[in-house]
């Protein structure tokens, strides 16, 4: 009979840290056995800051994760990686058979993959090489080309790149919990793995989760992602952006902003009035709730511009076929989908987490989707070599029995220069 096997995930968010605890059964279905959702303290859009505060803050969500279950339990955890700091390339690399001497297989394939290892500054670390296309003999679009006889391999590959100090700062604030960080994967696309449907992956489409400090993009195409960025800008601007309109405390702002925002304040009646609550001794006001709804859709603007401008850099005219997929605590915003229509053409979709049977309440929520998309990366990718983390720099390209690799035309490697 199989063993269970269970799975941890930490989304170290700007607003939260979220941990869930979840066992895969013996028939392959995905339980979840406990949830811990703690204010975040010591982020700063999606980087640490003060690593005191983030041990603290992962320590209290672990534990409350694991309270119904015991200690023990959680061995190795998937953790998100965000920040701006993050940058991607795509890069060809080529495996020649010039004496036609065997097939392909897949561990020929996982050495061309891992041969994809860009040369990078010490400051930085590879995240992610993930394969999004082979040719083979010249024929595009092979999904795999394991077994095939061939002259040529090429493979392109989905390079994520992040500044090594930061990435390494968050494995140290997990660990030092007593808990081994099995991979780190970036945000946007443990939210995507959450959040997108086959057929949005397919068509092409653009995943923003949008949270407290940081807009974590990824760019899916033919299955595949194909480009991703972090926006260091979030919903914390939005209520520092209120704050300062209304002139209230921080605090008072963003609980105003959960409760009477609209992203499209011509859909509020004109005469809709809203009460900003007392604070340090200032009486009560009664305001026009069209009138802090109006900065706000300035700002949301300005990010779906940032969006547009990241959609540009990847190659492309417009939002691919699939459109927009908005998740992140910011997606519960009334009028985001409407808005995000009227500023970017469409469609738009408001996305939440699927796929997972039974899922608590309190991860049926847009701001989960990281979360709960970490355990599904991290069950569809365990056991993989090719998720990295504190700098691994030994898999280099080989020979492999009549096989021989060639890097790809460096001029096909930068994302943001490919012009289709
Ligand atoms: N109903 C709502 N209307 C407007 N904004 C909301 C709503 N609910 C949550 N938010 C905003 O969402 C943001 C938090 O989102 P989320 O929990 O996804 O962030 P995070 O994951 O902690 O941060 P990040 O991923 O940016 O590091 C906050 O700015 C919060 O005010
Ligand atoms: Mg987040």
């Amino acid at each position: 009979m199989a063993k269970e096997t269970f799975y941890t995930a930490v989304d170290i968010g700007s607003n939260k840290v979220c941990s869930i605890v979840s066992r895969v059964g013996t028939e392959g279905e995905l339980k979840i056995l406990g949830t811990g959702i703690v204010p975040s303290l010591g982020m700063l859009k999606g980087r640490i800051e003060n690593i005191g505060e983030v041990k603290t803050a992962i320590k209290a969500s672990l534990e409350e994760a694991q309270r119904y279950i015991g200690r023990g339990v959680i061995s190795g955890v998937y953790v998100g990686a965000s920040g701006s700091h993050i940058s991607c390339l795509n890069t060809k690399d080529v495996l020649d058979n010039p004496n036609d001497v065997e097939d392909v297989n897949s561990r020929d394939l996982e050495r061309l993959i891992q041969s994809s290892f860009p040369e990078v500054e010490s400051s930085q670390e590879v995240l992610h090489i993930i394969p999004i296309g082979y040719e083979v003999d010249g024929l595009s679009a092979v999904r795999n080309p394991a077994g095939l006889h061939a002259k040529q391999v090429q493979v392109e590959s989905h390079v994520v790149l992040g500044d090594a100090p930061a990435l390494k700062n968050t494995v140290k604030a997990v660990e030092a919990n007593k808990v081994s960080v099995k991979s780190l994967v970036l945000e946007s696309l443990a939210s995507a793995e959450a959040t997108l449907t086959g057929d949005e992956r397919e068509m092409g489409a653009v995943l923003v989760d949008i949270g407290g400090g940081t807009i974590d993009l990824v760019i899916y195409r033919q299955g595949n992602p194909w480009y991703s960025a972090v926006i260091p800008v979030g919903g914390n601007q939005l209520t520092r952006d209120l704050a300062v309109a209304m002139r209230v405390p921080y605090y008072l702002a963003d609980e105003i902003k959960v409760k009477w925002a609209q992203a499209m304040p011509e859909l509020v009646r004109p005469d809709e009035e809203v009460v900003v609550p007392s604070f340090q001794g200032q009486p009560r006001r009664i305001v026009k709730r069209r009138s802090l709804c109006e900065p706000l859709q300035e700002r949301l603007v300005e990010m779906f511009k940032l969006i547009l401008l990241r959609v540009r850099q990847a190659g492309l005219r417009q939002l691919p076929t699939g459109g927009l997929v908005i998740t992140g605590g910011c997606a519960d915003l009334p009028g985001i989908r409407e808005l995000a229509l009227k500023t970017l053409g469409g469609p738009v979709r408001v996305a939440y987490p699927m796929g997972i049977a039974g899922l608590p309440t309190q991860l049926q929520k847009a701001s989960a989707s990281t979360a709960v998309g970490l355990l599904l990366w991290g069950i569809k990718h365990q056991g993989e070599k090719r998720t990295y983390r504190n700098g691994d720099r030994t898999l280099k390209a080989q020979k492999t029995r009549g096989w021989s690799f060639r890097r790809g035309h460096k001029e096909e490697q930068k994302v943001a220069a490919e012009k289709r």
